[in-house]
């Protein structure tokens, strides 16, 4: 196995469809017009020195390394800056050039440690590299003079160092700061011989604007901004492509190994989601891996009361096994069930879905997408027929007006949030619906056009009031939706939001929202060219997910904003494989490919397949396990990748179901919260010890590869097919691409899809079929999958979550950049640099009312339950909101959500929570008790070590 390495060519790619001719060193030459001559020569295979130019960055020109001669011109031009032109001929090897070239590398030579030896990029640094191809054999200039050698170290950030003494200057890293991230954390302070890289102002790079996302340490030349751990481990030897296994944006990565040891994880350029780019996490997040906190035996105890003890996975299948019939014999075929993670490859969710119905014989099914996208699959599905987004991210590129509903992707998704924000410095323009003022309203060079800072639960009446606004001022696109859609329904639909009532005026009394804002946000997305929708859990965990995401889809057909490029219903999931393990059959109604489980043919199909006999009611959802669970009719769990105690609503509900459970069979990397109840708990494995692929929210779907053995001994599918044995259902696959092809043969979504075609193609976007071979990148092109798009009538119901004298606020929660979910992976990275703790965001005036102050411990109360937290000061809320994130177990953001849900998917009302907020000296009694449960289980946990 070698290491990867892309090719550089030095400036991006031109996207001009006319060609151009020319000649480089005696060679014709026909590239796109307005490539440079730099890159026109790389397509030939003519590298021309550089130093201050990258493919992923627009050419500068200030390294004079890249020189070439033109007939007929006068001079010495970068190719990085000259653009081809028809008939020119051109020159890279004279006898002039290398004499230039040659000179300004002395130059920077002069002023370099001459270290090399010793320096941490040895090998893989182009000062070195450039002063080889020039042929530099001496430095006439000699060491003496002023230089910058003895410049200091900044090795404020975790995970990379500033080695001033080593930067030439060459503004790669300020210009990925800004082109490639749009931070623009980083500037060039001072002038001439005095010119440096600054991270604010002139500060440490941990404490200024800089978001860790690795863009300058990748663009970097020199070791100047460089990989701890390259000098942790040494240069990398052999890397493999695989796929991040945080968020739903799906980047791709080359890990860069040395021996068995992880060296970095470096963003692919070819990687079709992210374009060569990354975010803290993906990039350097990936050390919880290896985390001593891992547990790689299996354990069992009869009780939640005792011990943990180490056994051998033949002793905890068998005895989870045994547990399992034993329930069953005595509470009936469906007193068990599992469920499924968004953590987990497509081939292991598959795995599990096909235990429970085949082993288990019932539908007891449900994944943790119940209580984060569910809504999507059913408002996409019911309008257009398909349970995912229409675009690829590609798409992001043509959009003239963005609209961003209840997602905050600078945080969320953050290499989609740069792509956007790049977009949006093109000048696209931007809406923003949201409560809070989050960094899209106002980050550097974007400026939202519209911010609709609605009160939380009001989004139907908000998506309802822009469709009034549409329809009555005769915006709609009436050939579109004539073509494409059902025009009696439609008609139906437009009398509907037509309505007065549903007039930006008439709302305003919930939405709180400035009319004119709502009317000038409409007219902006109707007519603003092609406009596109960006949503996230802001939309869907509300009592009325759905009916917000149906309003949503109703918006872009109204318009005709679907089923091209630059436009369509883009939902962003959250986990890195939401989309699949809904596709994947996860759902307690559906068997893989979205079919109901009372289909008769659909059923018959699988049976013969799988060689059993299937039930045909559909089983329950997560809630409903609970439910049952303390009512004494569920009794067994099997829970993969999941830590359903702190993910999920209602933490007193869950406990309760968690603890009247007579199996629970937890499989993970850590002896999770929800372990705390389990009788078995079977080791996880990590993405970078197993094959696999992962779906994102493109539908893309990308390989994982192994890129070391399991810490644990054995991949999650493994174990689950172990499992599934020993309760007497035999699986027998030798490798997850068998499991591929057994989904891509019973599933009309992936026909086409196989583990050859991915090596092939890097990725592919289902539907993946007959029809398209490599996969579809933009859906409803030409119609929608369902037929006519279905317009539906979205009534605002107002939750029955109300603000009172009791409960006077109204709570919402989010993510934050570092963290990640519920934390069980960046609590144990160096990400907690950024956000050791959840904090509550307060607005100035909620706070002076009641006597907190910033950094103050404070109280916050639900119905549900209460939690103690500090308090943070900020006027990115509205009056009578707060806000706060759910990534650490001790805060427990679900100890106050409520049991309300989406009235047709159940997914929660994380997004809406009447609450009191009001000063507190430290934590919670239940906090306390939590704190002294985690030492405890941990202490059992290390005695049985
Ligand atoms: S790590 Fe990213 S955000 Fe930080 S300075 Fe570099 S490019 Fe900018
Ligand atoms: S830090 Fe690296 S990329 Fe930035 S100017 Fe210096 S050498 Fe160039
Ligand atoms: S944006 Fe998402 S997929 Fe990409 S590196 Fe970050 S966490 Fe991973
Ligand atoms: S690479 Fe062209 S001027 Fe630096």
């Amino acid at each position: 196995m070698s290491l990867i390495h892309e090719i550089d060519y030095g400036t991006p790619a031109s996207k001009s469809e006319k060609l151009v001719t020319l000649t480089i060193d005696g060679m014709k030459v026909q590239v796109p017009e307005g490539t440079s001559i730099m890159r026109a020569a790389m397509e030939v295979g003519n590298q021309i020195p550089k130093l201050c130019a990258t493919d992923m960055l627009d050419a500068f020109g200030s390294c004079r390394l890249c020189l070439v001669e033109i007939e007929g011109r006068n001079g010495t031009p970068a190719s990085c800056t000259t653009p081809v032109a028809d008939g020119i001929v051109v020159k890279t090897q004279t006898e002039r050039l290398k004499q230039i070239r040659k000179g300004v590398m002395e130059l920077y030579i002069s002023d370099h440690p001459l270290d090399c030896l010793t320096c941490s990029a040895n090998g893989d640094c182009e000062l070195q590299d450039m002063a080889g191809v020039v042929g530099l054999r001496e430095v006439r200039y000699g060491y003496e003079g002023e230089n910058h050698t003895k410049l200091g170290k900044d090795e404020s950030n975790p995970y990379f160092t500033y080695e001033q003494s080593k930067c030439i200057v060459c503004n790669r890293c300020v210009r990925a700061c800004e082109e490639v991230q749009g931070t623009f954390a980083l500037t060039i302070s001072g002038r001439g011989f005095g010119s440096r890289v600054s991270p604010g102002m002139d500060e440490p790079f941990l404490s200024s604007e800089c978001v860790s996302c690795g863009a300058c340490v990748q663009a970097c030349p020199t070791a100047t901004l460089n990989e701890k751990a390259m000098y942790e481990i040494g240069t990398p030897e052999h890397s493999l492509v695989t796929t991040c296994a945080y968020c739903g944006v799906g980047c791709t990565f080359k890990a860069e190994m040395r021996g068995d040891e992880l060296v970095r994880m470096v963003p692919f350029k070819d990687g079709k989601a992210n374009r060569g780019h990354s975010c803290v996490k993906g990039r350097f997040a990936y050390g919880y891996a290896t985390h001593k906190d891992r547990i790689l035996k299996p354990m069992i105890r009869s009780s939640i009361h005792e011990p943990w003890k180490e056994v051998s996975y033949e002793e905890a299948i068998a005895y989870a096994a045994s547990e399992f019939k034993r329930i069953q014999a005595k509470y009936g075929r469906r007193a068990v069930g599992g469920i499924t993670s968004s953590r987990c490859t497509n081939e292991e969710t598959y795995l599990v879905q096909k235990l429970i119905r085949g082993a288990f014989g019932n539908n007891n099914v449900d994944t943790c997408a119940r209580v984060c996208h569910s809504p999507t699959g059913y408002g996409l599905s019911q309008t257009y027929g398909t349970s995912a987004g229409t675009q690829d991210f590609d798409s992001v590129e043509d959009s003239d007006v963005i609209l961003v509903i209840g997602a905050n992707p600078t945080d969320g998704h953050p290499v989609f949030g740069s792509r956007m924000k790049k977009r949006l410095r093109e000048g696209a323009k931007l809406i923003i619906v949201d409560p809070r003022k989050i960094d899209l309203v106002r980050t550097p060079h974007v400026e939202a056009d519209y911010h609709l800072p609605l009160r939380p639960g009001t989004n139907v009446a908000i998506v309802t009031a822009l469709a009034h606004v549409i329809v009555t001022e005769g915006l709609v696109n009436e050939d579109f939706v004539r073509t494409y859609c059902d025009w009696e329904e439609f008609q139906e639909w437009a009398e509907f939001v037509a309505e007065e009532r549903h007039s930006p005026e008439a709302v305003q009394q919930y939405t709180g929202v400035d009319p004119a804002l709502v009317r000038g946000a409409a007219r902006l997305y109707a007519t603003g060219g092609n406009a596109a929708i960006y949503y996230g859990l802001g939309v869907t965990e509300h009592s009325q997910g759905s009916t917000t995401v149906i309003a949503i889809a109703n918006l872009a057909m109204a318009t005709g904003n679907i089923g091209r490029n630059g436009v369509g219903v883009n939902p962003l999931r959250g986990q890195n494989n939401v989309q699949g393990s809904c596709d994947m059959g996860s759902f307690p109604h559906e068997l893989p490919g979205y079919r109901h489980v009372a289909e008769d043919d659909t059923r018959v199909l699988f049976e013969r397949d799988w060689g059993v006999k299937l039930d045909d009611e559909p089983g329950l959802r997560i809630p409903n396990m609970f439910d049952a669970a303390v009512d004494g009719t569920f009794k067994g769990m099997y829970v993969q990748g999941e830590d359903i105690l702190q993910s999920d609503p209602d933490t007193r509900h869950v406990s309760a179901g968690l603890g009247a459970l007579e199996c629970l069979v937890v499989q993970d990397l850590f002896l999770n919260e929800t372990a705390n109840y389990a009788h078995v708990f079977l080791p996880g494995c990590s993405f970078l010890e197993k094959d696999g692929t992962f779906t994102n929210a493109e539908r893309r779907i990308q390989r994982v590869r192994k890129v070391m053995a399991p810490k644990n001994g054995y991949a999650d599918w493994e174990v689950t097919m172990m499992l599934s044995k020993a309760l007497g259902y035999e699986m027998d696959y030798q490798h997850p691409s068998e499991i591929m092809d057994e989904i891509a043969r019973l599933t009309p979504t992936f026909t086409g899809v196989s583990y050859k075609k991915l090596d092939e193609l890097g990725s592919v976007q289902w539907p993946c079929n007959e029809k398209a071979p490599e996969g579809t990148p933009v859906m409803h092109i030409g119609g929608f999958v369902r037929g006519k798009g279905k317009f539906m009538l979205t009534e605002y119901v107002a939750t029955d979550e109300r603000t009172g004298p009791r409960f006077p606020l109204l709570l919402t929660t989010g993510r934050i950049l570092s963290q990640y979910n519920v934390g069980a992976q960046t609590r144990r990275t160096a990400n907690v640099a950024w956000h050791p703790e959840d904090v509550l965001e307060i607005h100035p005036h909620d706070a002076e009312n009641r006597g907190i102050r910033d950094g103050d411990f404070v109280r916050l109360e639900s119905r549900a339950g209460s939690t103690s937290l500090k308090a943070v000061i900020s006027e990115r809320m509205p009056t009578g909101v707060v806000y706060t994130t759910f990534h650490h177990p001790i805060t427990q953001a679900n100890v106050i959500t409520t049991d309300f849900s989406d009235w047709a998917t159940n997914c929660p009302e994380y997004k809406v929570t009447a609450v009191q907020v009001s000063p507190s000296n430290g934590p919670t009694q239940w906090q306390e008790e939590y704190e002294k449960l985690s030492r405890n289980s941990r202490r059992i946990a290390e005695a049985a070590e």
